[in-house]
């Protein structure tokens, strides 16, 4: 078969370690795959930063639309982030051409999932965001696909690696949040604008796209009560340390008589769960289902090379042929999750 040609917009560090990943891995992929996997388009903000990468090889663009609708790029990748503008635009234009997508977008698909889906199945092509949720964690496929036998009671998790790594440093070393902070950013982990790291937003979206793949219900972020992690300080963890918890930030949900509830706030762990054995900018993701009780997945949720290894993965679906419904059952089947009502803790 000819080989699958990709386009990918944004070359920050996800998108250069997914064409390194691509790359150093071509031979396998292609051995797997049945047909060889080539990048052929590229586009970014900035042209002449030196990301180490040999960008004369392939075709840049400065407009990822254009990118998106270019006859020559088969697989749309968008790794350029943010919830509206450009990133949406090339998104909706690649499905709209008729090209499936892969994406990392995790508040693009918060805030847009369920007419993405729609725009998916319309084309019938793929619409696959292993990267959005705990980098290198495979927990999308775990929930779209390993689980499907299961009827899923809870998902809950640590889905924010900044603040995983901030929580953690704050109770090793005593050091101040906003010590901790800057040196997550220093690190890369931390999104352009850490407000949505420290304040749960980025834990939300991320929740939001795990509840409707646990519980077949419409994103919606909107419908989750958030709380950050600003407030904490280095005495709150030393005292829930003596009372033999630690602190994570959490996104939890939960079946209810009521409907599902989602939450995103601080939250008291026992010391002995597997949970709270999760250190620095790991990922930690914990399903409870009926025939499978208790499943936690522990990984790396964020930096260039674990995410690039979830979006290489849903390349290579595409490469394969395989088209999933990307919620795990057709948008039209997705039922409505009413807005959460907000409580106090
Ligand atoms: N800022 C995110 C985190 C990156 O810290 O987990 C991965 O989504």
């Amino acid at each position: 078969a000819d080989p699958l040609k990709i386009g990918i917009a944004g070359l920050g560090t996800v998108g250069a370690s997914t064409i390194r990943l691509l790359d150093r891995r071509a031979n396998a992929l292609a051995a797997n795959c049945g047909r060889g996997i080539v990048v052929t388009a590229v586009s970014a903000r900035n042209r002449a930063r030196d990301r180490g990468l040999p960008l004369e090889r392939y075709r840049w663009f400065d407009n990822p639309v254009e990118l998106a609708r270019d006859p020559d790029v088969d697989v749309f990748v968008e790794l350029m982030g943010g919830e509206e503008g450009a990133a949406h635009e090339a998104v909706k234009a690649a499905l709209d051409a008729g090209k499936p997508v892969v994406t990392a977008n995790k508040a693009l698909l918060a805030r847009h999932g369920v007419d993405l889906a729609r725009r998916a199945e319309k084309a019938g092509v793929a619409l696959n965001f292993e990267a959005a949720v705990a980098g290198g964690v495979p927990i999308i496929k775990t929930l779209r696909e390993a689980l499907i036998g299961n009827n899923i009671d809870r998902v809950y998790g640590i889905l924010n690696g900044t603040c995983n790594y901030i929580l953690t440093k704050m109770e090793a070393e005593g050091l101040s949040f906003d010590a901790c902070l800057k040196e997550a950013q220093r690190l890369g982990y931390a999104e352009a604008d850490p407000t949505f790291d420290v304040g749960g937003f980025d834990t939300a979206h991320k929740l939001a796209i795990l509840t409707s793949l646990a519980f077949g219900t419409q994103v919606n972020a909107d419908a989750i009560h958030v709380e950050g992690i600003e407030r904490i300080t280095t005495e709150d963890l030393f005292a829930a340390d003596e009372l033999g918890y630690r602190i994570k930030l959490l996104g939890v949900a939960t079946r209810t008589e009521s409907g599902v509830e989602q939450r995103v706030h601080p939250t008291m762990v026992p010391k002995s769960t597997p949970i709270a054995q999760v250190n620095g900018v790991t990922n930690a993701v914990a399903i409870d289902a009926d025939a499978v009780p208790e499943l936690t997945l522990v990984g790396p949720g964020a930096g260039g090379e674990a995410t690039a290894s979830a979006v290489v993965s849903d390349i290579a679906d595409i490469a394969r042929g395989r088209v999933l419904a990307p919620f795990g059952r057709k948008s039209g089947d997705l039922e409505s999750l009413a807005p959460a009502t907000m409580q106090a803790h």
